[in-house]
């Protein structure tokens, strides 16, 4: 579905994604999570602008319905 799926693009164009859920019924907070998460990301850059992970074999992500990583230890 998607090109260079292992990478992160944060300006993605072709962005089909099922995060929100889809058709009729759908996540009511989208738009304030979006909000929050373009907040965090913009935070965590200006404080640590230049980073890079610290031991890729260290993340540790959470299983279960909400995936995403639990643990990713980096260096600046
Ligand atoms: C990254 C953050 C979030 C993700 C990934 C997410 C994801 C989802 C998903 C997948 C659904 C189910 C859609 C379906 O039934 O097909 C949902 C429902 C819902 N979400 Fe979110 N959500 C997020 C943040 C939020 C926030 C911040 C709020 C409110 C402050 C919120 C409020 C709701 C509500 C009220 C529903 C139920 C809607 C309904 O049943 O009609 N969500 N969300």
């Amino acid at each position: 579905m998607f090109e260079r799926a292992d990478e992160v693009v944060i300006d993605r164009a072709k962005n089909r994604h099922f995060a929100f859920g889809s058709g009729i019924h759908r996540c009511l907070g989208s738009n304030l999570a979006r909000m929050e998460i373009r907040v965090a990301v913009e935070t965590f850059l200006e404080r640590i602008p230049t980073f890079a992970l610290a031991d890729p074999s260290a993340v540790r992500w959470n299983g279960g319905q909400v995936r995403g990583p639990r643990c990713v230890p980096i260096r600046s």
